[in-house]
């Protein structure tokens, strides 16, 4: 089946899917995107995506689009012409189209819009956390705002092939004071050895999943307790279980930490759970 994107006000076959070249996402990385997990054909959790995308442009001074109503009613429509089932939705809004100079383009610049929907291998997924992932670490070096979910990925990029080169699926940044901060895509967390769930505290210093926001209402839901703190790797490492969240892979247990083993090796009880748990509590519309 072709696959159709939608670009700038029109829904446009794949092979005619192109930005222009002054767009200021492809020459700054101007911009900002938000992923939705699709399930049932329906978007997961919209209005808090919308939330954060009007904070992400709001931080950045690029204006809103269009209505958030408006463009739930653009992913919708590329959801469905391109058949998706399960899995995601990528919006990206970016400063628009000018003559290249680093200061912002003239007010009134519309910002450019990109909306693109492909199904994933949920069966896969599914064998992938049966088995759990490997992680490895890498100093996080990225800048001082990756609470704004920008396209600038470069960073992550990297990190992310540095796990693959490694045999890993994800990488751990981890910050000067030895804290992990989060994964390349993803947040990070872990149980502790008295049965806490913990995750790092969402200032500036991490993306706030939108996962991880859903998860710490299911994680009192299950009966659990949940701690908002960060944890090194020694702690990830001697901890029960370690997993980690995102739009993509909702709860996915780590079970090699750089190689070495969390907890028994094999996904634990605790990421089991509040991977259905997610199921339950998160907004389909
Ligand atoms: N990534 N941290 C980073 C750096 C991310 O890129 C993501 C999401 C998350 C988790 O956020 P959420 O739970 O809202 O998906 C945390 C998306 C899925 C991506 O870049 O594809």
């Amino acid at each position: 089946m072709s696959r159709i994107a939608y670009v700038n006000g029109r829904y446009r076959p794949w092979r005619d899917a192109t930005v222009h070249v002054e767009d200021r996402g492809y020459q700054f990385a101007d911009g900002v995107y938000e992923v939705c997990e699709v399930r049932g054909g329906r978007m997961v959790d919209e209005r808090r995506h919308m939330a954060r995308l009007e904070r992400s442009l709001g931080e950045l001074r690029i204006a809103m689009p269009m209505s958030p109503a408006a463009l739930g009613i653009v992913m919708r429509e590329t959801i469905r012409r391109n058949r998706v089932e399960n899995g995601i939705v990528y919006l990206q809004v970016s400063r628009g189209v000018a003559r290249r100079d680093h200061a912002f383009p003239l007010p009134g610049t519309a910002p450019a819009v990109v909306v693109t929907a492909r199904a994933l291998d949920s069966v896969g997924n599914e064998a992938t956390a049966e088995k759990g992932i490997a992680v490895v670490t890498l100093p996080d070096n990225r800048w001082a705002r990756v609470d704004i979910k920008t396209i600038a990925l470069l960073p992550n990029v990297l990190a992310k092939q540095a796990a693959r080169e490694q045999g890993a699926r994800e990488a751990w940044f981890v910050d000067r004071d030895g804290k992990v901060t989060e994964g390349s895509s993803s947040n990070a967390w872990i149980v502790t050895g008295d049965g806490k769930v913990a995750t790092r505290a969402a200032d500036t210093a991490i993306l706030r999943g939108i996962t991880r926001d859903v998860l710490i209402g299911a994680i009192a839901a299950e009966g659990l307790t949940f701690e908002e703190r960060p944890f090194t790797v020694a702690d990830a490492l001697a901890a029960r279980e370690a997993f980690l969240t995102s739009a993509s892979q909702i709860v996915m247990p780590i079970v090699r930490i750089d190689g070495k083993p969390v907890g028994d090796g094999k996904p634990g009880p605790v990421a089991r759970a509040l991977r259905e748990a997610f199921r339950r509590h998160a907004q389909v519309a």
